[in-house]
């Protein structure tokens, strides 16, 4: 399978690195002046996460390759995963010149993170229209499994389809989503969260160290086994959800009228700001990024191990 990667930021260079992991030729394109290097280093620090997952990565840097200019990475490719900054602006220019230059059968895919493909796709032809969608990863998709798949008003049915087998055929969990909202499922939800945190902040509450611990030691961790749905279900005990929501849940939904709006002001922004530089400053972003990645990787491996045991239990 041939793909291009058109954008090596963040999550460029870590799809980059998945989909050759997998067995695919990549073609990256991005006007980044330090574009050799910034594909050398992803491929030495990402290879040994994709090692964790059971990949052999031997030869993963020999399949992926330098292109000067979109039209040169799109040329040939059956895939194209868009990762151009978030602006709607830039997205319709980089999508009429992807719909251009790449093979008619190739389907082409956003990694948008709340910008709907129906958004910067209106110049398109129907033919090319059909074939874009949005495929959403979570930072960094080499290690995150879930792909948002979520079509524009004029995506074809078929294209759909490619797109899970697709990111089936690189080991993510692909969901497809009904309707085209900014933001899809996961920022929608992850922004709501996030609201509040900056409300209890920016109340005084919690400083953002804090607020991280509460979520590790409690959400995060449940939320790796179990959704908000299901973890409800149990919270209710053996009455299951509707215990929950006749019991528990009307406690709960009266404080929803006390949830926060925080200050978009400047000022307050800046002192948001401020105090997470306080709580993280004092440590690099490899530092970072490095225990974070490590941790996700352990949780990964020992959820994905359970589920082997569940499978096996269940078929004797
Ligand atoms: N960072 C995240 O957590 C995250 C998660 C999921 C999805 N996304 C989405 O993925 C996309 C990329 O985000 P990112 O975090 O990697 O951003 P980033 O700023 O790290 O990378 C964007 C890259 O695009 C390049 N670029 C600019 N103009 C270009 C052009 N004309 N052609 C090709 N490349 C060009 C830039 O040089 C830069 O390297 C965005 O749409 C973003 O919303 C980001």
């Amino acid at each position: 399978m041939r793909t291009a990667v058109i954008g090596a930021g963040t999550i460029g260079l870590s799809w980059a690195a998945l989909f050759a992991a997998h067995g695919a030729e990549v073609r990256v394109t991005d006007p980044r002046p330090d574009l050799a290097d910034a594909v050398r280093e992803a491929l030495t620090t990402f290879g040994p996460h994709l090692a964790t997952q059971g990949l052999d990565v031997r030869g993963i840097a020999d399949r992926v390759h330098l292109a000067d200019s979109v039209a040169e990475a799109v040329h040939g490719a059956d895939i194209v995963q868009e990762n151009g900054p978030e602006d709607v602006e830039l997205k319709r220019k980089l999508f009429a010149e992807v719909a251009r230059e790449a093979p008619a059968h190739a389907l082409l895919l956003s990694s948008s993170s709340a910008i709907p493909s129906t958004a910067f796709t209106g110049d398109l032809s129907t033919e090319d229209a059909a074939r874009v969608l949005i495929g959403h990863p979570f930072n960094p998709p080499h290690i995150m499994p879930l792909v948002e798949v979520v079509p524009g008003e004029r995506t074809a049915e078929d294209a759909v389809r490619r797109a899970v087998e697709f990111y089936r055929s690189v080991g993510r969990t692909p969901v497809v989503e009904r309707k085209e909202l900014p933001g899809f499922v996961g920022n929608r939800l992850q922004n709501a969260l996030q609201r509040e945190a900056v409300h209890l902040v920016q109340q005084g509450v919690v400083t953002p160290a804090e607020l991280d611990t509460v979520i590790t030691n409690s959400l995060g961790l449940r939320w790796a086994t179990v959704g908000p749905f299901l973890g409800s279900h149990l919270g209710g005990g053996p009455g299951g959800y509707r215990h929950m929501s006749e019991h528990i849940g009307a406690s709960m939904r009266r404080m929803w009228d006390s949830l926060g709006t925080p200050s978009l002001s400047p000022e307050s922004q800046e002192r948001v700001i401020e105090a997470v530089e306080r709580d993280y400053g004092g440590s690099s972003y490899a530092e970072l990024t490095k225990t974070r990645d490590r941790k996700q990787l352990a949780v990964l491996s020992a959820t994905t191990a359970s589920e082997k045991t569940t499978g096996s239990e269940n078929q004797s």
